[in-house]
């Protein structure tokens, strides 16, 4: 089986079945333990609806953040949980494990990864790049020696990487992405109306309300505006004030702006045989940060290159190893190098 094992959002897939589970990768535990409740059932969808509406009596945890586990146990139990649901419990066998890292990390944090899908009840397991898997998963001939450009924008990480034969040619990453879009959210609405509001409903901000460019906040459908309820900072009561489209472009403009910048830093670091394919084949975009709205447009617009965004962008990762479960034999050398690698 393989595993995307994101910030925001983990996804299955088993071999010769496709994608099998996709879940917020979140975690329900009783308050100072390890504990997860409801048997297991709290991981995923159901935590994250309990995330800053919970009791003292539970925590809820996002066991990653920028694309790297923060807390081992919680992704050792959310691994296991769904692990297990994916092989119906019943037939407990102890699968070979394929699970995508992204480029930008050291060898603790993939040596973290491998440890915590071991514990997991991998009987081995394969940590292969994403970057590798988004360009299967999107279709890209990635075999090719010619430059494939692939920027996967998802909750935690922006990951650049221009392919060629199969390999990782350049890569770049950085920590902004998604979340930081919501951060940039909550802050803009604290500081000029001095109200608090949770994480999942400045996401919600961010994905009705958000745009790229003030093009692309023109095509927001209803008035453009939303009522954000939060609690008043000065007078500590709930209070709800009128958030408008080009407010939360505004607030995006930041993060949207550090992921134009790397997109460029990469382009050139690019050597010039690699650049005149891309002129011509131009870069996929993926994660589910690209669907913020204009995104593609802008980036488009500040590099002069074509750009396509993958279909389903926040399955493409998932969708690439699923193919490359099918196809083992002929990725065996990404196989053998991954194993190298640690
Ligand atoms: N319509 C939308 N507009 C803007 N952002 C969106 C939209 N839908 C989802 N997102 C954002 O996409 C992000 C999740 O994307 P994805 O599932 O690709 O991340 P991930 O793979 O879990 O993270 P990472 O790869 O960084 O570890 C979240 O931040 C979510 O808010
Ligand atoms: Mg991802």
């Amino acid at each position: 089986m393989g595993i995307d094992l994101g910030t925001a959002n983990t996804r299955v897939c088993v071999r010769g079945q496709g994608v099998v589970l996709d879940e917020p990768t979140v975690v329900a535990v009783k308050k100072g333990t390890d504990e997860v409740l409801l048997g297991g059932a709290a991981i995923g969808a159901t935590a994250k609806e309990m995330l800053g509406r919970t009791p003292l009596s539970i925590d809820v945890i996002r066991p990653l953040k920028d694309g790297v586990i923060a807390d081992f146990d919680m992704t050792e139990a959310l691994l296991t949980y769904f692990i297990r649901r994916v092989h119906h419990r019943r037939h407990w066998i102890s699968p070979r494990i394929i699970v995508n890292v992204p480029t930008g990390v050291t060898a603790v944090e993939k040596r973290a990864v491998f440890n915590a899908a071991e514990r997991a009840g991998a009987r081995k397991v394969y940590l292969v790049d994403e970057p590798r898997a988004a360009g299967l998963g999107a279709g890209l001939p990635i075999h090719e020696a010619r430059a494939t450009m692939i920027v996967d924008i998802g909750g935690g990480t922006t990951d650049i990487a221009i392919l060629s034969l199969a390999d990782v040619v350049i890569s770049s990453s950085i920590r902004v992405a998604g979340d930081a879009m919501d951060d940039a959210v909550s802050q803009y609405i604290r500081r000029n109306y001095n109200i608090l509001v949770g994480v999942n409903s400045a996401e919600e901000i961010k994905i009705r309300l958000g745009s790229a460019s003030p093009r692309a906040e023109a095509e927001i459908p209803s008035e453009g505006v939303i009522e954000v309820k939060g609690r008043d900072l000065l007078a500590g009561v709930p209070r709800a004030v009128t958030i408008t489209a080009a407010e939360v472009r505004e607030a995006l403009a930041e993060p949207v702006r550090k992921i134009t910048d790397l997109i460029h830093e990469t382009l050139e670091k690019t050597g010039p045989e690699l650049s005149g394919d891309l002129l011509e084949r131009g870069m996929t975009l993926c994660g589910g940060g690209v669907l913020l709205r204009g995104l593609d447009q802008l980036i488009h617009e500040q590099t002069g290159l074509p750009v396509r965004v993958a279909d389903d962008p926040m399955g493409t990762v998932v969708r690439g190893t699923a193919v490359f479960l099918d196809h083992l034999d002929e990725f065996k050398s990404i196989l053998e190098s991954a194993e190298d690698d640690l």
